[in-house]
């Protein structure tokens, strides 16, 4: 008989792990999402707003999933029923719930990004299948209305992030970041740096960087702290479980203080950087920087057909930084989503089922990506829920609903019933310097935030206009 391996994976250090939840940290929420909702909401307010929430919350949060993940060496759902003796269960549940819903439209835009860096690598040279001297409008219009085409780089997309995370904790996930993410840095410092050099860009810096809180008027902060508070939880990959995953891979003398503070801080620092990049060639380029979603695809793709000759190569690093970005979080959703499965195997001494069960997932959650696809960001489908595209009602239920509920029960519960319990866990390997304010935070501050941040969400989810 075989010898069956029936122990659970790990990182092979500190450095590694980092690399790996920064990498899952760092993706489409920080290049696309903060830029363009920081657009959105009055820029220099949303960046302040944005930063008192990573401090009081989002650093709490981190370390309260990865303490969690760690001290129950377990997955999500049995992470939350072993530390609460089965009365958090349905936290797990949520949790582990999210990423389901996540995976699938998350690689349909990792899919429009791809096709982004090959349409720019085309046209260096001078393909025809390239997207210079194309409107950066109609070009994305021509892209989701093809569902062929729009399912193709999606599958394209999945079936890679499949394959590395197939290949394990160390040997795919890591290995992956651990050259991705410093490679993926380099790239976005050469962009800020050409976006900030463009003449006419110290408008777009000014936008970024000059105090101005109009929009909190009246209830409009409200607005702004749900738009921070859903942006920071995506972007941080909070209230899904996958912190608690990645924590339970943590050896028991790997710093959680530390880490807690270096994943949200290097997030964060990504962001900033993409709207250096982003918004400083928007506007030196005269465009709109609050065009919403559509900034990434229609209005920067303008920008660098504006480039001249330049434009193809800035075009091609930009969205192969995208692209990166993008894989490196996939990843961790799908560890997330098979992480469970995987470890109910080992418990049952069936061993490490790792590629077989990341390819049944992987496979039945590209049904998710497909219908993604053909829905075409509304043109085809009838609307999810009575009102959302498909991509946006798989994208409101998990980061709308789903992740702020368990983030809020989280909190509650660690912070109010099983007091002390993460503390000890974080104390094991850190100084813990921070433990004051850590467990402050944790019980009066993150759940006021979580509290807001949800009420936000359903308002938005629901269109009650309570705001
Ligand atoms: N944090 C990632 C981003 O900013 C997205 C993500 C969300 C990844 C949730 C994992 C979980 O794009």
């Amino acid at each position: 008989m075989d010898k069956k391996n029936n122990n659970r994976e790990s990182w092979s250090g500190t450095f590694g792990f980092l690399m790996a939840a920064v990498g899952s940290a760092v993706g489409l929420g920080n290049l696309w999402g903060f830029p363009y909702k920081m657009g959105a909401n009055g820029g220099f307010a949303f960046l302040v707003m944005y930063l008192i929430l990573v401090v009081f919350a989002g650093y709490v949060l981190v370390m309260t999933e990865l303490a969690l993940g760690r001290a129950t060496g377990k997955s999500i759902i049995p992470a939350y029923r072993v530390a609460s003796n089965g009365k958090m269960t349905f936290v797990g549940i949520f949790s582990a719930l999210a990423p389901f819903f996540i995976f699938g439209f998350y690689c349909y835009l990792g899919g429009i990004a791809t096709n982004y860096a090959v349409a720019n690598i085309g046209d260096i040279f001078g393909a025809a299948w390239g997207v210079n001297g194309v409107d950066g409008t109609t070009y994305f219009a021509d892209f989701f209305t093809n569902q062929v085409k729009a399912s193709i780089f999606t599958i394209i997309f999945m079936v890679v992030t499949i394959f590395i995370v197939s290949l394990g904790v160390s040997g795919g996930i890591e290995k992956f970041n651990r050259v991705a993410m410093p490679g993926l840095f380099i790239l976005l410092l050469i962009i800020v740096v050409r976006s900030c050099t463009l003449t006419g860009a110290g408008e777009g810096i000014a936008f970024m960087l000059k105090p101005d809180f109009t929009v909190f008027q009246g209830s409009g902060w409200i607005h702004v702290l749900a738009a921070a508070g859903g942006q920071m939880f995506f972007s941080v990959s909070l209230g899904m479980g996958i912190l608690v995953t990645y924590g339970s891979y943590m050896k028991k003398d790997a710093d959680i203080a530390l880490s807690g503070l270096a994943i949200p801080l290097a997030d964060t620092i990504i962001a900033v950087l993409a709207g250096l990049a982003i918004m400083p060639a928007v506007f030196a380029f005269g465009m709109e920087p609050s065009a919403g979603p559509g900034l990434l695809f229609m209005t920067l793709q303008n920008v660098f057909n504006s480039m001249g000759a330049a434009g193809p190569f800035f075009g091609t690093l930009f969205y192969l930084l995208v692209t990166i970005a993008a894989l490196t979080s996939s990843m961790s959703v799908l560890e997330a989503i098979s992480s469970s499965f995987i470890d109910s195997g080992i418990d049952k001494g069936k061993g490490n089922q790792r590629k077989k069960i990341v390819w049944i997932f992987g496979l039945i959650t590209m049904i998710e990506g497909i219908l993604v696809s053909i829905d075409g960001l509304g043109t085809y489908l009838p609307p999810l829920f009575g009102r959302f595209c498909w991509l946006d009602g798989f994208d409101l239920l998990a980061e709308g609903l789903l992740m702020p509920i368990a983030a809020f029960c989280t909190v509650i519960y660690f912070g109010w019933i099983k007091k002390g319990f993460l503390q000890e866990e974080i104390r094991l390997s850190s100084t813990f310097k921070s433990e004051k304010f850590y467990s402050f935070c944790l019980k009066y501050i993150a759940p006021v935030f979580c509290f807001f941040i949800l009420l936000g969400q359903i308002d938005s989810f629901f269109g009650l206009g309570w705001f």
